[in-house]
């Protein structure tokens, strides 16, 4: 048993001053906000000193009406605890974020609580302060940042946690509840711009650290905020950049992460079912049409050749692109763009979308559409699935972009014969086909060179798949399978017209 020590009050009050102000040195940003200079006195009489007593430190407020608490704990005088943290009086957050400043309590004393401070030396310190932020109406973000001081080596060390909760549940929520995988590679990829601009942060890139300490994975993202403009990332001291750089903090507005939220965006799905979609130029809506769809590319050689046939007739086409083939070829779909076509995603590597899991098949499509949206600023409404193959588990992971297959198969890639793909196509081409092509064969670009004119002389207009499929506003839906656009059937006295 401890001997309890007096501890002069007047000391220790001065000791809770500037445990505080060192508190709040240790914290990112924004921190600023929850200091305020109006803080009460503390009541010196409720002050306990003792091996493991602790006391609630009142000090009201953040600025935002609400209650901030402040956690002062003494071991003797071999260490420390001075943490301030927010209180909601909301049942459902107060005790989780207590428990979470417990955990950290409990670490620092297990560590340091018992030591015994020789005279002269410094006792370990843990200071705790934070950071809060009320977001789209419905997230409470609370950020605990926490400082140890080891007096044995002299060192600082930094502990973040984040937690996010959602009001409208009651819960808790991960960066992996609230993004969809698409959303995080996005999220990746604009830190890993937002760094690379900035001088700073530039100078100091360790091709592997950086590379490692940035990749779009849920573990790299765990200490993601919410606020009232956007997100803030925040990377650990030594996580992308060397330790001494400290704690990096990214903000990205939500236009700049450019993905909603998966909440956000059920609610919207759920009050407008129907999202218009960005209309393509227009085409005569009594127009025989078709679609040429193109996948695997884009070659530089073969899909150039295409591009320059199409553009010869005035015929609009769709590529559904490969990602690590768009990521070669960049000139080639935006050239592709600036002609009027059309961009779907085929994957990044063409793997089998049934084989994978929701995660995978969700990773292959963003990582895809992030290649091209760089390329061309376009983003890619439309998959196609690899080897038309599809299955529920696909159609729930995809359930954003439409499922484009296909009325007519060429089998372009099974003959590399350009007579063969001819011939597949004027022997069973109908109005409202969906064409499949492969844009990286000879055999196909000279099939296309002859097939264009002959269709359109036959009275065809070749569309983009949008074009087809919407064009009479229809929408397409997320997570379904489209073939081919539905004729209606001609009137009687007008069936024969043209035969
Ligand atoms: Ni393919």
């Amino acid at each position: 048993m401890m001997i309890k020590k007096r501890m002069n009050p007047r000391i220790l009050l001065f000791s809770i001053v500037v445990l505080l102000i060192f508190g709040y040195n240790g914290v990112p940003q924004e921190s600023a906000e929850a200091v305020t200079a109006e803080e009460k006195p503390v009541d010196e009489k409720k002050l306990t000193i003792g091996e493991e007593e602790r006391f609630i430190l009142p000090s009201p407020t953040d600025g935002k009406g609400r209650f901030t608490e402040g956690l002062v704990e003494t071991y003797g005088y071999n260490a420390l605890v001075g943490i301030r943290y927010p209180v909601f009086n909301k049942a459902s957050i107060d005790a989780r974020l207590f428990e979470q400043v417990h955990q950290v309590v409990d670490g620092f004393t297990t560590s340091n609580g018992g030591r015994q401070v020789k005279p002269g030396e410094d006792r370990a310190v843990l200071t705790g302060s934070y950071t809060t932020h009320e977001a789209l109406e419905r997230y409470t973000s609370v950020q605990l940042v926490f400082q140890v001081y080891n007096p044995q080596d002299g060192k600082h060390s930094t502990e973040v946690r984040s937690l996010i909760f959602d009001n409208a549940n009651n819960k808790i929520v991960s960066t992996k509840d609230l993004f969809t995988d698409q959303a995080l590679q996005v999220i990746a990829s604009k830190t890993d711009a937002y760094l690379k601009d900035n001088e700073t942060f530039r100078g100091l890139i360790e091709e592997k650290r950086y590379a490692t300490g940035i990749a779009g994975n849920w573990e790299n993202y765990k200490l993601l905020q919410l606020t009232a403009d956007g997100i803030e990332i925040t990377l650990m001291p030594g996580q992308a950049f060397p330790a001494s750089q400290g704690v990096v903090v990214i903000p990205l507005s939500y236009e700049d992460v450019g993905t909603a939220l998966k909440q956000e965006r059920d609610r919207e799905v759920a009050t407008q079912p129907k999202k218009p979609v960005e209309t393509s130029p227009q085409v005569d809506p009594n127009a025989k049409k078709i679609a040429f769809t193109f996948d695997d590319g884009p070659s530089a050689e073969t899909t150039g050749k295409i591009l320059d046939t199409m553009k010869e007739y005035g015929a609009k086409g769709t590529f559904f692109v490969l990602g690590h083939m768009a990521e070669k070829n960049p000139d080639v779909i935006k050239r592709a763009v600036e002609e009027g076509h059309q961009l779907g995603n085929h994957t990044y590597g063409h793997p089998d979308l049934t084989t994978l899991s929701d995660e995978k098949i969700q990773n292959t499509i963003a990582v895809t559409n992030d290649i091209v949206e760089k390329a061309t600023g376009v983003t890619m409404k439309i998959v196609r699935p690899t080897y038309g193959a599809v299955d529920a588990d696909v159609q729930r992971a995809l359930s954003d972009y439409p499922l484009i297959n296909w009325s007519l198969d060429t089998l372009d890639w099974k003959s590399r014969n350009t007579d063969s793909v001819v011939e597949k196509v004027l022997s069973a081409v109908k109005e409202g086909d969906i064409i499949l092509f492969h844009d990286i064969y000879e055999t196909t670009a000279e099939a296309i060179a002859i097939l264009v004119p002959k269709l359109v002389e036959q009275g065809y207009t070749i569309v983009t798949v949008e074009q087809l499929m919407e064009s009479d506003g229809e929408v397409l839906e997320g997570g379904r399978i489209y073939t081919h656009k539905t004729v209606a059937p001609v009137e009687a006295d007008t069936a024969t017209e043209g035969e």
